[in-house]
């Protein structure tokens, strides 16, 4: 395996193994989450994702409208949140891929809990070379992975497992807004370097179009982050909704946009290549 990829293996065991020993499978942000994990320098930046509620609004939306009776792939799958979610949501199978197999082992636990172990499958496996069969999946889904991967291998090998009609859903971070860029680089023990330096910038989504016919994106969560202070006080939700207002406004202006923190962004149309032109 290489360096790098060992790297973010040791990494994701390490951070994924306290929400395994605590049988806290699921890090998705609630008030009884950060309670369980506030002392743990590793999940110090959990806080930031109490505002995410509009992106997360819109990919389950996105899964309950788009997943169901198909064969999805819940691609670097983490504890397997959103491939559980959608296995809920009448999905005919989800299969899980993850680097960390402490993490597979989580997804295991919190399928169980969820009682859709029939139709999950979760396994220990490289996103850049998954051994799939070509054109396996209807759906892929990724949420704050391609950052960790060498998206020249990514996109094509998603492409290939990708069925010519189908459509992968991403929500990925991005590096423009030096404040945001800042903060990551002012705490290193919360992320690989890889990870830090590979970030997505508006040239990689024009990358896309190697490998895809078409893609939709979304902008999410610039004035929202101005909510993270409050987030135990009592008119939160009331406070985010207004910040929420004036994203949903301000995200819309071509510049603005893109010194937003998250991206939510599906790609349809793929683009076969053969093997010897990915390498
Ligand atoms: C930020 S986490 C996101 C996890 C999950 N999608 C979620 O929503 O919580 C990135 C994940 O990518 C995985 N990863 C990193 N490199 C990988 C690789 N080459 N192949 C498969 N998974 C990888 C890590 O182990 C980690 O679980």
């Amino acid at each position: 395996m290489e360096k790098r990829k060992e790297i973010e293996r040791d990494f994701h065991n390490k951070i994924r193994l306290i929400t395994h020993d605590s049988h806290v499978a699921d890090t998705r942000w609630s008030p009884e989450l950060e309670g369980t994990i506030k002392n743990n320098p590793l999940w110090k930046n959990m806080k930031y994702y109490s505002v995410e509620r509009k992106s997360r609004e819109f990919v389950l939306n996105w899964f309950e409208n788009n997943c169901r009776g198909k064969y999805v792939l819940d691609y670097c799958t983490g504890n397997g949140e959103d491939g559980v979610y959608i296995a809920k949501h009448g999905a005919e199978k989800v299969t899980g891929i993850d680097i960390s197999d402490v993490s597979i082992e989580n997804c295991k636990y919190f399928a169980s809990k969820n009682g859709v172990s029939n139709v999950t499958e979760f396994i220990v496996s490289d996103a850049e070379n998954t051994g799939f069969e070509d054109n396996s999946f209807d759906i892929i889904t990724e949420y704050g992975a391609l950052h960790h991967l060498d998206r020249k291998k990514a996109f094509p090998e998603m492409a290939r497992i990708l069925r010519s009609d189908g459509k992968i859903i991403c929500n990925e971070a991005l590096g423009h807004n030096p404040i945001i860029h800042l903060y990551r680089k002012k705490t290193p023990l919360l992320r690989t370097e890889w990870e830090v330096a590979h970030i997505m910038r508006k040239k990689d989504f024009e990358m896309t179009q190697k490998y895809f016919g078409k893609i939709e994106t979304h902008f999410f969560h610039l004035f929202t982050l101005l909510a993270v202070p409050f987030r135990k006080f009592s008119g939160f939700a009331f406070f985010l909704r207004l910040l929420e207002g004036i994203d949903s406004v301000l995200l819309k202006v071509q510049w603005i946009k893109w010194w937003s923190w998250q991206v939510v962004f599906i790609l349809s149309e793929p683009r076969k290549h053969s093997l010897k032109e990915i390498m």
